[in-house]
């Protein structure tokens, strides 16, 4: 018993030894963040909630423009459609919250988490360090922030045409998905702009709200994009002349606002009354109370392709599963990536499972400097042969 219970103290000194002779092989880089999430859309904020929610200390750099700046009120983002019965946030108690005010909420409650961090900066610069080990940011003002991890949700923007009249009316009766505006314009008299190889999807799409369509395809009704639609779309021509549409393939000299629905509007019964008048080459015109748009939309930044993130056509590639990106330690979020999906739930998703994803990664590569401990097991393992032959001796009188 004695012997047993001198060979523990002597297992014990030894480990203590033994503890003390570890040097891990690496350690994790020491950052000012863990995470730096770049853009404050709502994939950044989800993001960075999700992030917040589990104590990373990460900062969100946002430079403010935002794809849907300009638009009243953003729809289908369930209990962010108006009227509701508690709470009043759309100032013009109409349907769908004011994204600004939308953005202002999701900002007043993060900011409760002591780890969550926002400034208003443009970031100009990521640099790799050691292989994505690490990660250094400048903003415009020279401030440098050093993190483990980037999450670049910096959005898309659209590329309008210079037809006078359309950048004014933009996201306001000219609109750019029939699930953003299109219920706020039901039933009234309609337009699709843009080329006629997209008039076809766009009008499938419209057919519930919209029964009175031209598509002003603006001179795209050529041999070669027939050819397109032919190919894809077999019986293109005969679907368009069954729900009635008209094609016109005149060339557009200007889109001009005759009422504008933020003034003119129905609050019963959600409806705006926009209307304008467009006018063709030849000099007639045709009145129309709203567009739907298929304009093309770039990368916001160039971040992404500056840190080697792939691309294909306008979208940063990410695995779905994780919204990693080839180059390590930084992911890609909302409209941004190569999800296709350009939405503010696809936004929020895609922020939310990005914060999981990174936080594992984060703690897994702590964990790992837990392995080297292990492999230091080794040692102590090897001690531990040396203990039990130490011990057989000691008890074997
Ligand atoms: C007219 C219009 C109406 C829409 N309406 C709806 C709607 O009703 N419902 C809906 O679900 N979706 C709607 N959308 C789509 C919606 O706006 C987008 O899906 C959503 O904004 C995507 O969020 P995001 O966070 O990816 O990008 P964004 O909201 O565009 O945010 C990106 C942010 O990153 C910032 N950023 C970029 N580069 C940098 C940098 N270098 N440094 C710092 N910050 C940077 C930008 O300034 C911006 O603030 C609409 C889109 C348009 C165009
Ligand atoms: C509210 O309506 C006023 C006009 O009545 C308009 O000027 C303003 O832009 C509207 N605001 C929003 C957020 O729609
Ligand atoms: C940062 O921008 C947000 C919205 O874009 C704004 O509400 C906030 O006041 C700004 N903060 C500062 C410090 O300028
Ligand atoms: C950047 O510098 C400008 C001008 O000095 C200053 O007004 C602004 O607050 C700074 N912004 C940030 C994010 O530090
Ligand atoms: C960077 O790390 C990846 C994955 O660990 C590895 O495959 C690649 O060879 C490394 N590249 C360099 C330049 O060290
Ligand atoms: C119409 O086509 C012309 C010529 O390609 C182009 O410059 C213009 O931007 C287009 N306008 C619209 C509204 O599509
Ligand atoms: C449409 O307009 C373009 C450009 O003016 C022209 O080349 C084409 O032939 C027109 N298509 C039809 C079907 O008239
Ligand atoms: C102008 O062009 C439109 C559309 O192509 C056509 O319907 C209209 O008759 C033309 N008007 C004149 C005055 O030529
Ligand atoms: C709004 O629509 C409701 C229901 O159709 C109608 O009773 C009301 O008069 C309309 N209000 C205005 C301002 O047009
Ligand atoms: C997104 O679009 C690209 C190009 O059309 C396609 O290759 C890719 O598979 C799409 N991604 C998803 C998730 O559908």
């Amino acid at each position: 018993m004695s012997f047993f219970k001198y060979g523990s103290a002597l297992l014990l000194i030894l480990v203590a030894v033994g503890e003390s002779l570890i040097i891990p092989r690496s350690t994790v880089p020491v950052t000012d963040y863990d995470v730096l999430v770049i853009g404050g859309g709502p994939s950044g904020l989800s993001a960075l909630s999700g992030l917040a929610r589990v104590r990373r200390k990460t900062l969100m750099l946002d430079s403010a423009e935002y794809r849907n700046q300009n638009t009243r009120h953003m729809h289908d983002i369930i209990g962010n459609d108006g009227k509701s019965s508690h709470l009043e946030l759309s100032p013009n108690k109409s349907a769908g919250t004011v994204p600004a005010v939308f953005r202002y909420n999701a900002r007043e409650m993060i900011a409760k988490y002591p780890t969550a961090y926002m400034k208003n900066a443009t970031a100009t610069s990521i640099v790799s360090v050691n292989n994505g080990s690490s990660f250094v940011t400048t903003d415009a003002n020279g401030t440098t922030y050093s993190s483990r991890k980037i999450i670049l949700a910096t959005g898309l923007s659209d590329v309008l045409p210079d037809t006078p009249g359309v950048k004014d009316a933009w996201q306001r009766g000219i609109f750019w998905c029939d699930w953003c505006d299109g219920y706020e314009h039901r039933d009234q008299s309609f337009g699709i702009l843009g080329s006629i190889v997209d008039a076809v999807g766009s009008v499938i799409e419209s057919e519930t709200l919209f029964h009175d369509i031209i598509a002003f395809v603006n001179g795209t009704y050529t041999d070669e994009n027939v050819a397109i639609l032919d190919k894809n779309r077999p019986g293109w021509v005969t679907e368009l002349q069954g729900y009635g549409v008209v094609i016109n393939n005149a060339s557009i000299k200007s889109i001009d606002r005759i009422q504008d629905g933020a003034v003119i509007h129905n609050v019963t019964t959600d409806t705006e009354y926009d209307k304008f008048k467009v006018t063709l080459a030849n000099g007639s015109s045709i009145e129309r109370d709203a567009f739907l748009t298929n304009f093309p939309s770039i990368q916001h930044s160039t971040l992404g392709s500056s840190l080697g993130v792939e691309v294909y056509g306008e979208k940063m590639i990410v695995n779905p599963d994780s919204m990693r990106t080839a180059a390590l330690g930084v992911f890609a979020v909302g409209d941004a990536n190569s999800d296709n999906a350009t939405n503010v739930p696809h936004a929020m998703y895609s922020g939310k499972k990005a914060a999981v994803y990174v936080h594992v990664e984060i703690e897994k590569e702590h964990a790992a400097t837990f392995l080297q401990k292990r492999e230091a097991e080794n040692i102590h393992e090897r001690m531990g042969h040396d203990l039990e032959d130490l011990w057989k001796r000691l008890s074997s009188d």
